[in-house]
């Protein structure tokens, strides 16, 4: 395959540590993702800027910055716009645009231009099926030490939900303090699951109750209490 066909379809991984670039930004140029090093980061592309869906995402992702930067994460944002067409458009959703109780919004994270689709390209985001101009919704998770840790693609006509991007994050880190998993829908507070049994013993000894603080459905389905206090204050601000 020539090279520029490879790049054209290089998928990042979970588990690969995130492609590194150097991009111009509404906040001044960045090298990604070693600026971000100690930080968990969401790195996430919109198709174009003034278009509807991505104005609506862009006021709701700016309302929640605080709560993201408490849980240590910070937002960057990519379009294969320009830098002034960037601009201009986060002045126009600052001083125009009023949604569902939002107004003046302030987008303060990083917004990069990729008019050459050069870090689009790498992370992905140019999916021809759904479009060869513009980046699909992609939402990249990049842990503190630079490992992409979740990928949720979007089509362009859907709009993505911002509590559940919020609820992977927390769930990310919990599993990491807390060496468990986190079953489906699992908001802090919820039971969470406990590693299978390795060994037969293991799955004897948890069916006979001899693990505390277990409740086993069965050999290889064990939930435990996980308070929801203990979660926050590990998660939040680390
Ligand atoms: C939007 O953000 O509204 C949008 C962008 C590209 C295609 C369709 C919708």
């Amino acid at each position: 395959m020539e090279e520029n066909v490879q790049k054209q379809v290089s998928m990042p991984r979970i588990g690969e540590k995130a492609p590194e670039f150097k991009a111009v930004t509404t906040q001044g140029d960045i090298n990604f993702p070693a600026d971000y090093k100690g930080s968990w980061v969401i790195l996430f592309s919109h198709p174009a800027d003034f278009t509807p869906v991505c104005t609506s995402e862009f006021m709701t992702f700016a309302s929640m910055e605080d709560k993201f930067a408490e849980a240590n994460c910070k937002l960057v944002g990519l379009s294969v716009d320009g830098l002034y067409s960037h601009i201009a458009w986060l002045r126009t959703i600052k001083e125009k645009i009023e949604y569902k109780g939002m107004k003046n919004v302030e987008v303060k994270f990083p917004l990069i231009e990729d008019i050459t689709m050069e870090v689009a390209k790498k992370y992905g985001m140019i999916q021809p099926g759904e479009s060869n101009t513009k980046a699909v919704r992609a939402v990249f998770f990049i842990d503190p030490h630079g490992v992409i840790r979740t990928i949720i693609y979007y089509p362009l006509s859907l709009g993505r939900n911002f509590d559940e991007l919020y609820r992977a994050l927390i769930a990310l880190k919990t599993a990491d303090e807390f060496s468990v998993a986190t079953p489906a829908d699992w908001r802090p507070g919820d039971d969470v699951i406990i590693s299978p049994a390795g060994s037969c013993g293991t799955a004897q000894s948890r069916m006979d109750g001899k693990e505390e603080g277990l409740e086993c459905k069965d050999w290889f389905f064990c939930t435990k209490k996980l308070d929801k206090d203990q979660v926050l204050k590990k998660v939040l601000k680390k």
